[in-house]
């Protein structure tokens, strides 16, 4: 990955449209340390954004009177997406433009007045690896919109606009996680977010003044079946939730669990309620570990058998793991992480794994090994630095 240059991205904004940009915003990625599938549950999560993402360089149409927004793309050479922001739709415009329409439109459908003007995109994240590189464009898109338009709406009303754009527009049934924590993020800290208050408790999250990584294995494998799964996913929990009479499987403790199990007859709703309730639990304990008293240090350190657990219920009972995640994992754990697990959607895209700095290179040489005995590309990997949410970057 090619870290990202703000100076050369106001450059290519000064060459491709004749004047300075009035700002350059930029919105990172996430890795979702635990609590996967919860979002759209009502339940919690604790994600940390990371350094890489994308960057928008915009400039409002001069004397505010333009009604089209154009956006180019560095990832996307010769490509120009024109929005007509007086006739925009869900429908009319697809592909990566979708994503920069999404947000002018879920704007202008909270009543924003918006400028017509010109984008320039940047990002040093692997699209489609399950790092949020969709929430880190729109994030950014919101983030220089609302700075152009002078709305000054705060980081939690960029997020839902950010998650209205993909769920409405873009047509991505997604939760809210990934544009909460690519808005709200703050740096040396994961997100305890409650996804049905959307209440977001910054947890202090520093791996690497703990002595430790949180590793990035990128298996390259392309989400397979993502969409189709992940959509079943969530109507399977929405038809659990049905069955027992509550607004959302969030209102099952882990003490009503049993009860709750034994009432439904489909075994394939009991493995995906089970993972979700056991996951909401995890997720609080590992906040209260990384509150701990032990500090940070202690604390950060005892949560690896929590990561891994919540890796055998995505596996076992959620059913959204593959051999390349799977692989990861169990290759990670032999060299000495702490705790593993896919993160993200699942079906592809990374793993993450808890480790001792020292102890890095044999996970790397380990992972390595494993998916060259499979077959499989060799991973990319990278250490998760846990920053902050979307800002304006000059
Ligand atoms: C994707 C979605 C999120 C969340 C995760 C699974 O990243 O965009 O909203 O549901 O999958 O935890």
């Amino acid at each position: 990955m090619t870290p990202l240059s703000t100076v050369s991205l106001a450059e290519d904004f000064a060459a491709a449209t004749g004047r300075c940009p009035d700002g350059v915003w930029r919105a990172p990625g996430r890795v979702n340390v635990i609590g996967e599938h919860t979002d759209y549950n009502d339940g919690f999560v604790l994600p940390i954004a990371i350094r890489e993402g994308v960057a928008v360089a915009a400039a409002a149409a001069a004397g505010r009177h333009g009604r089209t927004l154009t956006a180019a793309s560095r990832q996307r050479p010769g490509e120009q997406v024109t929005i007509d922001l007086d006739h925009l739709r869900p429908g009319h415009i697809d592909g990566w433009g979708a994503y920069v329409a999404g947000v002018a439109w879920a704007l202008q459908e909270r009543g924003a007045g918006l400028p017509g003007g010109e984008l320039i995109i940047d990002g040093d994240l692997p699209v489609g690896a399950g790092l949020s590189s969709s929430a880190a464009l729109e994030c950014a898109v919101a983030a220089a919109l609302d700075a152009l338009s002078g709305l000054g709406l705060s980081a939690l009303e960029l997020a839902r606009i950010a998650h209205t754009a993909e769920n409405e527009f873009v047509g991505v049934p997604c939760g809210v996680m990934d544009q909460m924590a690519s808005m709200t993020a703050v740096a040396g800290h994961a997100i305890l977010l409650d996804t049905r208050s959307l209440r977001a408790e910054p947890v202090r999250f520093s791996p690497a003044s703990a002595g430790l990584t949180l590793l990035v294995i990128n298996t390259n494998a392309p989400h397979a079946l993502a969409d189709s799964e992940y959509a079943d996913r969530r109507q399977a929990c929405e038809r659990a939730a049905r069955l027992l009479g509550v607004p959302s499987l969030r209102d099952i403790s882990e003490r009503d669990l049993p009860r709750a199990l034994g009432r439904l007859h489909d075994p394939m709703l009991v493995r995906r309620v089970r993972h979700v309730v056991t996951e909401n639990a995890r997720v609080l304990a590992t906040a209260s570990r990384l509150r701990g008293p032990m500090g940070t240090s202690g604390g950060l350190a005892s949560i690896g058998p929590l990561l891994t657990a919540s890796h055998q219920s995505l596996r076992d009972d959620y059913q959204v793991s593959s051999a390349h995640l799977d692989s990861a994992v169990e290759a990670a754990l032999a060299a000495g992480a702490l705790g593993a697990r896919l993160t993200g959607a699942g079906f592809g895209g990374c793993a993450i794994a808890l480790a001792p700095v020292g102890s890095v290179p044999d996970i790397v040489a380990s992972v390595d090994a494993a998916f060259c005995r499979r077959g499989f590309v060799t991973p990319a990997y990278f250490p998760a630095e846990p920053s902050a949410g979307a800002h304006r970057i000059s």
